[in-house]
């Protein structure tokens, strides 16, 4: 679906999704979301199909939500394409993996948290930039941050938003590996294959039984950080914070 920006291929027992807007940093628009995940829900869906692999084209992951997207179209609640797309990755069944090069900024950190692998380039850079921009921790962010790499860090990368090196957060163990940038697709694709070809019903479980105990918390969790969310986008601190990073750019 070239429209929407999400490009799918397949390798062996791989799915491999590109979020492919390079122009504007892959950020995602509502279009985007959808594509990406009737993707996944229809890798979940392939009996073919035993590993998701995610990455972004033009040397980026994601900029996050486009902010003038976020502006003229803000999701209003569990409706929204956002909101769907991070409930699917909640529960997809099958191993959902992310190869990060470049920025990975807002959603694009937030979502490495329910990834089951994730490789980054020395390049990579994440970044949760919520507060600074008017609005407030989503995707689980605010339960799965602090249990994964403890409170102190988590408030700092969260409240404070600034870019995280990539080898603080493989430190911290946001990221499996890192990796040089002109490996980072081969070493991604290895990794997905390796995996794909374990036996099927054992990874199925174990990613299952990783994931099962904190999932009605976090289902619950991220309605709140949704309703916050959408709250603060229409803030004023919001409106001026994007018209800040827009003015930037002139
Ligand atoms: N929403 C909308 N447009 C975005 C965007 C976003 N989140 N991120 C980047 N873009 C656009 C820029 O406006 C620019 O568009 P233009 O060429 O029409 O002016 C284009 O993408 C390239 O971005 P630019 O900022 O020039 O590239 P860069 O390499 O200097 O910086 C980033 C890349 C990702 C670090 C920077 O664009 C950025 O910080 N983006 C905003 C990230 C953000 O706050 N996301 C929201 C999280 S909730």
């Amino acid at each position: 679906m070239e429209s929407s920006h999400i490009l799918t291929r397949t390798d062996g027992a791989v799915r491999i999704v590109t979020l492919d807007r390079p122009q504007k940093k892959n950020a995602f628009t509502i279009a985007m979301y959808e594509a990406l995940t009737a993707a996944l829900a229809s890798a979940d869906a392939d009996p073919a199909i035993r590993v998701v692999l995610l990455e972004g084209s033009g040397g980026v992951f994601t900029a996050g939500n486009d902010l003038t997207d976020f502006m003229a179209n803000p999701p209003s609640g569990e409706d929204s394409a956002v909101f769907r797309f991070l409930m699917q990755i909640v529960d997809q069944k099958k191993p959902f993996m992310v190869a990060v090069e470049g920025p990975a900024i807002g959603i694009g950190t937030t979502m490495l948290l329910h990834a089951d692998y994730v490789v980054a380039s020395r390049d990579a850079r994440l970044q949760m930039p919520f507060i600074g921009l008017g609005l407030s921790p989503e995707g689980g962010s605010s339960l799965l941050l602090p249990r994964l790499v403890g409170m102190a860090r988590a408030s700092e990368w969260l409240l404070f938003g600034d870019p995280i090196d990539i080898e603080s957060a493989r430190e911290a163990g946001l990221v499996n590996a890192v990796v040089a940038k002109e490996e980072l697709s081969q070493f991604a694709l290895s990794r997905a294959q390796a995996l794909a070809a374990k036996p099927a019903g054992s990874v199925l479980l174990g990613k299952r039984l990783l994931r099962e105990g904190l999932r009605a918390e976090l289902k619950q969790l991220m309605l709140q950080e949704g309703q916050h969310f959408v709250e603060r986008l229409s803030s004023p601190e919001a409106a001026e914070a994007f018209q800040a990073f827009f003015s930037r750019k002139r």
